[in-house]
């Protein structure tokens, strides 16, 4: 019987520069699947215009009519488990994701962060670089746990901080890392080539 292929949502809060790469990935033939669905905590998410543009199904969740995390992510959980998906992929989503949330997907759960973890992790991931005087920083694309920023790294690009560079410049830089390595991390996701060994993630070639 050949296995389904994997459906992924992806979860977004604002501007969805992420998730337009992904989108635009999968136009260029980097990406061999569309989200199944978006979901966002913002009705204005800017995010909501790449993905119609794209006929991707749009959900907004909205965080007050869900009394805490927990039933925030319960219901969040029902509607993916609704639409057989199995894959989450965290794009510029400005919310912790319950535990709930986290253990229904271990493993198939993934996130974009503007640092080098465990570098700089949460909020204004680029000004803590500048702030410290950094040499050089980055994107990390790893695995949703329970904290925050601190499940496996999968991928990493690098980028040199220059003199006179602020937040603004550095996200600037960062951000073009983002758009490439993110489509890798998932189109490896949903074929299952990242290798979970020894405590690391390992992309592997197809056939591997
Ligand atoms: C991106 O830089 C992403 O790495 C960051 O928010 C931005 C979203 O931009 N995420 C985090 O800081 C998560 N901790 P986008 O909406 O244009 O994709």
């Amino acid at each position: 019987m050949p296995t389904q292929p994997h459906k992924y949502a992806v979860f977004v809060s604002g501007r969805g520069s992420n998730l337009k790469a992904i989108l635009d990935a999968h136009a260029e033939g980097r990406l061999s699947h569309l989200p199944s669905l978006v979901i966002t905590d913002n009705a204005q998410a800017y995010a909501l215009e790449y993905a119609r543009q794209y006929g991707v199904e749009t959900l907004f969740i909205d965080p007050k009519a869900h009394k805490g995390r927990k039933a925030f992510a319960a219901y969040t959980l029902e509607e993916l488990r609704r639409r057989g998906i199995d894959t989450i992929c965290l794009a510029g989503f400005m919310r912790i994701v319950d535990g709930l949330l986290v253990e229904a997907f271990r493993n198939r759960i993934i996130n974009i962060h503007p640092s080098l973890l465990p570098l700089f992790p949460g909020l204004d991931a680029q000004k803590q670089a500048v702030d410290v005087g950094a040499k050089e920083s980055g994107c990390s694309v790893h695995f949703v746990d329970e904290g925050v920023d601190t499940g496996l790294v999968i991928l990493q690009a690098k980028v040199a901080l220059e003199e006179g560079e602020t937040a603004e410049t550095l996200s600037k830089k960062i951000l073009a890392h983002e758009h490439r390595i993110y489509p890798i991390v998932i189109q490896a996701l949903l074929e299952d080539r990242i290798r979970l060994a020894d405590g690391r993630a390992v992309i592997v070639e197809k056939g591997e």
